[in-house]
């Protein structure tokens, strides 16, 4: 199928946004002089090498049917309030398949070479152009010389030039786009890329019929590399040693902010950029808050507390959970409820083997807490179990914290945690004694040939350990 309509309509929209945004970058000289990383923005020598993301964009082109096209946008600057935006994130497919975490930029990959610029190619990057006004407020920029130097293009092309630039989009059979669920429409900013990226939608998910290019990114992104895998553990061990920092330190004193600043300290102290998501740290009646985030309350004595945290290194982030009773010792109560949800993870763990459903770890636990809490009086009916465990034990893990996945066959090389959990809030219809209870327990695994790798091992789960940590404060 051909796609003639979609490009006088992109040009317009394209025109408008490329005349708004850089207009004014138009009075400044490119100004590419020197190519030492430090004079780029560049400091840190273990980021994923050029050829990392080279070979990705090959892997997806030979997924790719023949003559088509897919154009991926870095994701937009997201305004906070007035004049202050949100710290940059760079959209994963993007940077997966670049490696540049500077916003104002298109990636066009082609199945086949085509001729650009008198070039012939098979990728063309637009980039934000050097500019020494806007770098002094927002900082360095790779620039179109970086961009080829440091991450490997051949035709890399500044974005003013997009709306000018033939990329024989036109005519090919498919042209893939990939969807952001979060973009909205800002409008306020004369950039906006939100009915641009629409009107692309809505044109292309037509004429696409069944291929599909989140299913290729996901096919692609569950599977670690060696270099992936290298900066996972990196951000695995930053978030165990926080886990670790945290039992050392913990005590009924505190309040869930102080716990959260705790994990966090660590997470930038070991050279972490973010958190990877906004931290857990629910205490109390909060234990039993899936996904608590305001963490705000007073520890009491007796309290559980569900921290949940992961660093993110380079990109991609790990996702661990220990519950910790804050004066160090389990109760009673306590204690039977969290070795029921150990019992269930190390179940759930050891079912992560190759081959099985991506599902299987989710069945094991399901079934021994359903029994559990049965033994225990808390449910009758083995259905009931949603109650208090009513969500899955995984996800994939990556440049996502619930990153992208098929969710078929675990496979080896693919990262996914195991997280059951057991939430008993105040007024639920079972003995009091049980009440405020939340315990959930993550750890991040990696599927292999043989057994699965526990990559959060090192931060310990057992009572017997957490206790023994937690009484050398
Ligand atoms: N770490 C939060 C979650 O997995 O949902
Ligand atoms: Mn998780």
């Amino acid at each position: 199928m051909k796609q003639p309509k979609i490009y006088s309509s992109l040009f317009v929209f394209t025109l408008f946004f490329l005349s708004n945004t850089f207009g004014q970058e138009k009075k400044n000289i490119e100004m590419d002089t020197s190519l030492n990383p430090n004079d780029v923005g560049i400091f840190d020598s273990d980021l994923l090498p050029a050829n990392f993301h080279k070979e990705r964009r090959q892997k997806l082109r030979d997924l790719m049917p023949d003559s088509s096209v897919a154009v991926f946008f870095s994701s937009p600057i997201r305004n906070r309030s007035n004049d202050v935006d949100y710290e940059y994130h760079q959209d994963p497919d993007f940077y997966y398949l670049t490696g540049l975490r500077e916003p104002h930029s298109v990636v066009v990959i082609h199945k086949h070479p085509v001729e650009v610029n008198g070039k012939r190619t098979d990728e063309i990057i637009f980039v934000q152009p050097r500019d020494s006004k806007q770098e002094l407020w927002a900082g360095k920029r790779l620039g179109v010389d970086g961009v080829k130097q440091i991450l490997g293009f051949e035709v890399v092309v500044p974005n003013t030039k997009f709306s000018k630039t033939d990329c024989k989009i036109d005519g090919m059979n498919y042209t893939f786009f990939p969807i952001d669920k979060n973009d909205t429409r800002d409008t306020k900013s004369k950039s906006d890329l939100f009915d641009l990226k629409k009107l692309f939608l809505s044109q292309t998910v037509r004429q696409t019929g069944s291929p599909n290019l989140a299913r290729y990114m996901a096919q692609l992104r569950e599977i670690k590399t060696e270099d992936e895998l290298v900066l996972m553990k990196k951000a695995i061990d930053i978030t165990c040693k926080a886990q670790f920092e945290l039992m050392k330190n913990l005590t009924p004193k505190m309040a869930e902010y102080q716990s959260e600043a705790l994990v966090e300290f660590h997470f930038k102290n070991e050279g972490a950029e973010h958190a990877g998501f906004p931290s857990i740290h629910g205490s109390g009646g909060n234990s039993c808050i899936l996904h608590y985030v305001s963490n705000r309350r007073m520890f009491e004595e007796n309290d559980l507390l569900v921290s949940d945290i992961g660093a993110e290194y380079h990109g991609y982030t790990a996702d661990v959970t220990r519950t910790l009773p804050v004066n160090g010792k389990y109760s009673k109560e306590q204690a039977i409820i969290y070795n029921l949800v150990l019992q269930a993870q190390s179940a759930g763990i050891d079912s992560c083997i190759a081959g099985n459903s991506f599902w299987v770890a989710s069945q094991v636990a399901n079934a021994i807490i359903a029994d559990g809490l049965k033994q225990l009086g808390i449910i009758k009916k083995t259905k009931d179990v949603k109650k208090y465990f009513p969500h899955g034990t995984s996800h994939y893990l990556g440049l996502d914290v619930h990153d992208v996945g098929t969710y078929g066959k675990l496979t080896p090389g693919q990262v996914i945690t195991v997280e059951p959990g057991i939430y008993i809030p105040a007024n639920s219809e079972c003995d009091p004694k049980w009440w405020n209870i939340g315990v959930r327990i993550e750890d991040d695994i990696l599927i292999t040939k043989e057994k699965p790798i526990n990559l959060s091992e090192c931060v310990p789960r057992t009572i017997h350990e957490i206790e023994e940590i937690m009484s050398k404060k």
